[in-house]
């Protein structure tokens, strides 16, 4: 299995503050991750390193082939989707639903091509008929709700057909039966072997979707365990992960974590 992901001795530095310590982390193509860890753990720093958007303080970041600093970062994004709070944030508020997924093939295309627009609308259409969103084609994207944009952010980065995909939190803000919604969406994707490579930022082991097959937990800026998800998500790792004594259930490949007393 070729690399998707390679991190060797990474560090994030701002000021005084390691927002990353020394990280090690090698993903394989076909490989399913969670990354979990309490707010401030440095996740969505990761993310951004590994999604091309932040360069490291040190260390090497191999991405799809590519090392950070010797590649056109213009290139290498449209290989990797990513879904973000921060990226949902610099959506306009009138940006129509369709517009919203469609516009991300523009960064593929590099320039505007007449024969392309209808292709790149019917792969749009598709996915958000996958995401169950084609009845809100034309909704702004403001009017909609958490579990609505949140499933729209996920079409919007899988348009460019991304070898890599990063979601960061796509489960915040939504209600049980969104949240059960997107596990089991999530879960399906994890299951089709033409779905690229995922990573998965979340807080909550519930949301943790069925077949994803290996964790990485963070605390600190540093890893606290890493590898095949039933190694990783235990009592002892959890525990040490958010500070506190936690019993860890796993019913059917759900996760679910309460605190010991
Ligand atoms: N420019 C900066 N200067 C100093 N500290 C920063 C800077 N940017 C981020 N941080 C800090 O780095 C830490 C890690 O941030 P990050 O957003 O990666 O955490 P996270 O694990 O995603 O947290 P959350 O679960 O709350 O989203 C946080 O404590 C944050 O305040
Ligand atoms: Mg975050």
């Amino acid at each position: 299995m070729s690399e998707v992901l390679g991190l060797a001795g990474v560090s994030v530095v701002r000021g005084t503050k390691t927002l990353l310590d020394s990280i090690d982390w090698r993903v394989a193509d076909g490989e399913r991750w969670v990354v979990l860890g309490p707010n401030g753990a440095g996740k969505s720093t990761l993310l951004q390193i590994a999604g091309a958007r932040m360069h490291p303080t040190r260390g090497v970041v191999g991405i799809l082939d590519e090392v950070l600093g010797a590649v056109d970062v213009f290139e290498l994004r449209p290989r990797i989707g990513l879904a973000s709070a921060s990226l949902a944030s610099q959506i306009p508020e009138h940006e129509k639903v369709l517009n919203v997924v469609v516009t991300a093939s523009y960064g593929v295309t590099g320039r505007w091509r007449e024969t392309y627009e209808r292709d790149d609308e019917r792969r749009a259409f598709r996915l958000l008929e996958d995401w169950g969103m084609s009845t809100f084609l034309n909704r702004p994207f403001a009017s909609l709700s958490e579990g609505e944009r949140k499933r729209v952010q996920i079409a919007r980065a899988l348009m460019s057909d991304p070898e890599l995909l990063l979601l960061d939190e796509p489960g915040a803000g939504l209600d049980l039966a969104g949240r059960e919604d997107l596990v089991r969406r999530l879960s399906e994707l994890a299951a089709d072997p033409l779905a690229p490579c995922t990573v998965l930022v979340t807080h909550h082991l519930e949301e943790v979707p069925p077949g994803f097959t290996h964790a990485l937990l963070l605390r600190d800026g540093g890893v606290v365990a890493q590898g095949p998800i039933d190694a990783v998500l235990t009592e002892e790792h959890l525990s040490a992960t958010f500070g506190l004594p936690l019993s860890v259930t796993n019913n059917g490949g759900r996760y679910a974590a309460t605190a010991r007393h």
